[in-house]
């Protein structure tokens, strides 16, 4: 007989499910993985390049230059910075260091899937809360707090549906929340955004507290393919997160971009405003083709369509147009696309593609 996996893993799916998979190769538009529509800035790529040349060096496994690159750019504590293979390592790190077999964790409906898999992963117990029409319902995350819960994890703005809380529902939240849950902030999007009443989660961190927040390379600065992202956290939890994470887990490479890109506001300004306008365009457009789009603060729209056989069909159409999107059916949405702000010549594309399409 060959050796079972653990009993919770039996027959669990994993980040890459069949619904969830897209066969990305070939594409000349990639409109599917929220990436930066600029990729890289020149800087980030000239410091990941020079960086190469000590690709026989194991990478400093405190990355000390860019959690102080990190800190100087935030006011933080650089002791309290951990870096990770992407946030999605530390999603994994934290609940690897605080959730066990049976505990809870809060997640909203269609909050970002990795939380569900890395709770899962754990043997512990994802507790989905019901969203009213795609918006977070924190009143709802609070009342499902029961002596198991552990963690919630809320991503801000949200992944897939672009839905983004107030930095006063956030400390409303936080006021009722039992001190002893860790709350997980994610804030991967958080360039993208420049409202007043919005919060990247710093301040919400305190030396002893017990909110963490995450943030990513992987968005607005282009470096997804070098993974890395990093949180912010109190002593206590840094270093548990620091006796979990992987040694030399961030690439040399990885940390020397990430220092550049963290230098680049130009880059970032430029992105940030090439998004607002595209961004704005795409909506418009899902609403001008009878679709229904939903409010986003990303750097990407969630739409719902007539049905889900008119977006399997659309889903098909741009396909068989280059353009790759992302399908919402292992969210549970299979009548709903999710869009990437791209270049102007890929939403360019995607426009001519909604003209194309049969919308009846
Ligand atoms: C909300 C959210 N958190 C975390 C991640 C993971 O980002 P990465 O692992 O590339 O840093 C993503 C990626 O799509 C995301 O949307």
């Amino acid at each position: 007989m060959p050796p079972k996996p653990l009993s919770f893993l039996q027959g669990m799916e994993g980040y890459i499910t069949p619904q969830n998979k897209v066969d990305d190769d070939g594409f000349k538009y990639r409109l599917c993985y929220n990436e930066g529509a600029y990729g890289p800035s020149v800087r980030a790529l000239e410091a990941a390049k020079a960086a190469l040349a000590q690709s026989h060096r194991y990478p400093d496994i405190n990355y000390t230059d860019l959690r102080k690159a990190i800190a100087s750019k935030y006011t933080l504590d650089a002791s309290r910075i951990v870096c990770g293979v992407g946030s999605d390592e530390l999603i994994t790190v934290l609940v690897n260091g605080y959730v066990k077999e049976g505990d809870e964790v809060i997640i909203s409906k269609y909050g970002f899937s990795l939380y569900e898999v890395a709770t899962k992963l754990v043997g512990g117990k994802p507790v989905f809360v019901p969203e009213n029409d795609l918006r977070m319902d924190l009143n709802a995350m609070l009342k499902a707090v029961t002596k198991k819960t552990r963690m919630v994890f809320i991503a801000n703005p949200n992944n897939p549906t672009g839905d983004c809380i107030t930095r006063s529902d956030i400390n409303a939240f936080l006021r009722e929340l039992p001190p002893d849950i860790l709350f997980v902030y994610d804030s991967a999007y958080a360039e993208y955004i420049d409202d007043e009443d919005y919060s990247d989660g710093f301040e919400f961190v305190g030396e002893e507290g017990r909110v963490v927040v995450l943030r990513t390379f992987s968005k607005i600065y282009g470096l997804g393919g070098l993974r890395v992202g990093y949180s912010y956290a109190s002593r206590a939890v840094t270093e548990c997160m620091n006796i979990v994470r992987k040694p030399f887990n961030v690439s040399q490479v990885g940390q020397a971009a990430a220092i550049a890109a963290l230098g680049d506001d130009d880059f970032v300004k430029k992105s940030r405003t090439h998004n607002v306008i595209w961004r704005e365009n795409l909506f418009n457009a899902l609403i001008e083709f009878g679709t229904r789009p939903y409010d986003s603060k990303g750097n990407f729209v969630l739409t719902r369509f007539k049905s889900s056989e008119q977006a399997a069909s659309m889903f098909a159409h741009l396909k068989s147009n280059s353009i790759l999107v992302r399908p919402m059916a292992g969210y549970g949405l299979p009548d709903c696309l999710r869009f990437t702000v791209g270049q102007e010549q890929e939403m360019l594309a995607l426009f001519a593609a909604f003209k194309n399409f049969n919308w009846n």
